[in-house]
């Protein structure tokens, strides 16, 4: 086995860190800022924290324009993130000043919220409007902070593109085709098929 202490250096070419914790979802993050203008942005230290009330959270590595923007505002929204969407995703992380709308830049549709003022991608399968919980300034070992700030959001409205939705009722995880962040600078997954296994009694 390779070990080390990350605070000593992972004696590697390239921190192995992100390659482990792979495939991440990710939040594909829609805001306003206090005078209404739009933001979008792609967030893999992301995920679903509880079930019931539904809690997602995003971290963000610098207080960036969406933790600002929700920080004004108190909501945010969850595009899901698609093969098929992936090159516009991977526009809207591109650093532009605040204010600019990756919404427009990226040439995807805003379609309007129905309980919070920022708009979802039209184009998304899922989006998930959320209002503000939490933000947490990360700390380390020695109590430091980090500048790294755990954003976490209470779902309080779904949306479903029926065409992803099965005569059961159920949500088509497998043709929406989610794309995950993996290792290194360029790597991503894509959820494009399922397997099943019983949970044991
Ligand atoms: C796939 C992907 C995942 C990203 N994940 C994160 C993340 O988890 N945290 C973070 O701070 N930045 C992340 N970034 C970088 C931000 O998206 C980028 O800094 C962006 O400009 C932030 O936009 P904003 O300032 O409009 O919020 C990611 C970028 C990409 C393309």
């Amino acid at each position: 086995m390779h070990f080390y202490d990350p605070a000593e250096g992972h004696r590697l070419p390239h921190d192995p860190f992100k390659a482990i914790i792979a495939p991440r979802p990710i939040g594909w993050i829609s805001t306003v800022d206090k005078d209404g203008r739009g933001n979008l942005a792609p967030y893999s230290f992301f995920n679903a924290f509880c079930s019931s009330p539904p809690i997602i959270g995003f971290s963000s590595e610098g207080f960036k324009d969406s933790a600002r923007n929700i920080s004004e505002t108190e909501e945010f929204v969850f595009n899901l993130a698609t093969k098929p969407l992936a090159e516009q995703m991977s526009l809207t992380g591109a650093a532009v000043p605040p204010g600019v709308d990756e919404m427009a830049l990226a040439g995807l549709t805003a379609a309007p919220c129905r309980v919070v003022r920022a708009s979802r991608v039209a184009e998304s399968p899922a989006a998930l409007e959320c209002r503000l919980l939490d933000i947490v300034e990360l700390k380390d070992l020695a109590g430091r902070p980090l500048r790294s700030f755990l954003i976490t959001g209470q779902v309080v409205g779904v949306h479903i593109d029926m065409a992803y939705l099965t005569e059961d009722g159920l949500f088509d995880t497998a043709a929406a085709r989610p794309v995950g962040r993996c290792g290194y600078l360029a790597d991503y997954a894509e959820v494009s098929s399922l397997f099943e296994m019983r949970r044991q009694r």
